[in-house]
């Protein structure tokens, strides 16, 4: 299928998200303690509120990663040699366009492979990048990269580029399970280019993921319009209260939606009724930090052998480059 900008292959239609929607609400309403899986939060409204975070003067994510792609995209570019870039969870490919740059430079990449979840996110970015990159070849891909890594296209060399700390929304186990299946689909050589949120003071962590301007509770309480919308649920999103909270021992932000009183939810798609307590809590998120020696470990556990980290001097983000290794190497 074509964006009119470049090759867009959907390995996630509309049917299937419904699907798997369906499937993850009805398990996360029923559940003990509620919970709802973030892909969700990424409809195109969402895809828009998460750009504004990015531009959050609390949110040091996105520009501490800038400024450790503008330092390092240069000697990466270089030794590379990739033809195609990919990139995981993509979105507005802003930050990407240091990368594309330097590669351009370096004169080897031919391909640029952003995938994602959100198609509005995707075909946005491959329209601003189709005008802005005219010798690019673009392959978009909708799709989900806790299911789909299989089925991204090949490359003779490739680098993935996994950035903004997307890795840490996964839990402990899906970051395994995530890494292994990766590396599964890669060639020994084959690069990958990964951001990561490290452990910080607790009031920064918490500040980034609850601004004083309301922008993350917006977004987080976009899940709730999003089922709303698509599974005909009646939830009062308004009366619904973004929390953040560091968790220590797990090392991660978690976000939740706290009901300011009783309420009665029905998802008439679902034929399902749930019922909230005054003050209940239900998580929507986790943001795991780490530490760059766990990254490291993270990655040679997943046969990925790492050759260089990239940290701010606040010691906020890292980026971390490595090598696809053979498995028995390490084992
Ligand atoms: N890489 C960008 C965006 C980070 S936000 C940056 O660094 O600024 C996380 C992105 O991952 C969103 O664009 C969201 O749509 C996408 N996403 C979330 N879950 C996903 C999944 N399971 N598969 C593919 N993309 C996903
Ligand atoms: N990958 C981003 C992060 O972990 C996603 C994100 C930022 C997010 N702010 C959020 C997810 C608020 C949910 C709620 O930093």
């Amino acid at each position: 299928m074509s964006a009119g900008t470049g090759l867009l292959d959907i390995h996630l239609t509309e049917d299937d998200a419904a699907a798997a929607l369906r499937d993850d609400v009805r398990t996360g309403l029923t559940a003990p303690f509620k919970h709802l899986p973030p892909k969700w939060f990424y409809d195109a409204r969402g895809s828009a509120l998460f750009e504004d975070i990015t531009q959050l003067p609390e949110y040091y994510p996105t520009r501490t990663e800038r400024a450790l792609l503008a330092e390092s995209v240069a000697a990466i570019a270089e030794a590379s040699g990739a033809d195609t870039l990919v990139e995981l969870g993509s979105g507005s490919s802003e930050k990407t366009r240091l990368l594309l740059d330097a590669f351009s430079r370096a004169g080897t990449l031919r391909r640029y492979v952003p995938q994602d979840v959100s198609a509005p996110a995707l075909r946005a970015a491959m329209d601003a990048l189709a005008v802005d990159y005219p010798g690019l070849e673009l392959h978009g891909v909708v799709g989900d990269f806790t299911s789909h890594l299989d089925r991204l296209p090949r490359g003779e060399r490739r680098m993935v580029a996994f950035l903004g700390g997307t890795i840490g929304n996964l839990r402990p186990h899906e970051r395994r399970v995530f890494l292994d299946e990766l590396r599964a689909v890669l060639e020994p050589g084959e690069q990958l280019l990964l951001g990561t949120g490290l452990v910080i003071d607790e009031p920064t962590l918490v500040a980034a993921y609850d601004d004083s301007a309301g922008v993350t509770a917006e977004f987080n309480r976009n899940v709730l319009r999003v089922l709303n919308r698509e599974l005909d649920a009646d939830f009062d999103v308004e009366a619904f209260e973004h929390v953040a909270l560091w968790d220590p021992v797990d090392e991660w932000i978690e976000m939740r939606l706290r009901a300011s009183r009783a309420m009665t939810v029905h998802v008439r798609e679902l034929d399902l009724v749930a019922e909230f307590a005054a003050g209940e809590e239900m998580r929507t998120e986790i943001s795991a930090k780490f530490h760059v020696a766990g990254v490291r470990q993270m990655l040679q556990a997943s046969a990925f052998a790492p050759v260089q980290t990239w940290t701010d001097p606040e010691e906020r983000f890292a980026l971390t480059l490595a090598t696809a290794v053979d498995g028995d190497v390490l084992a």
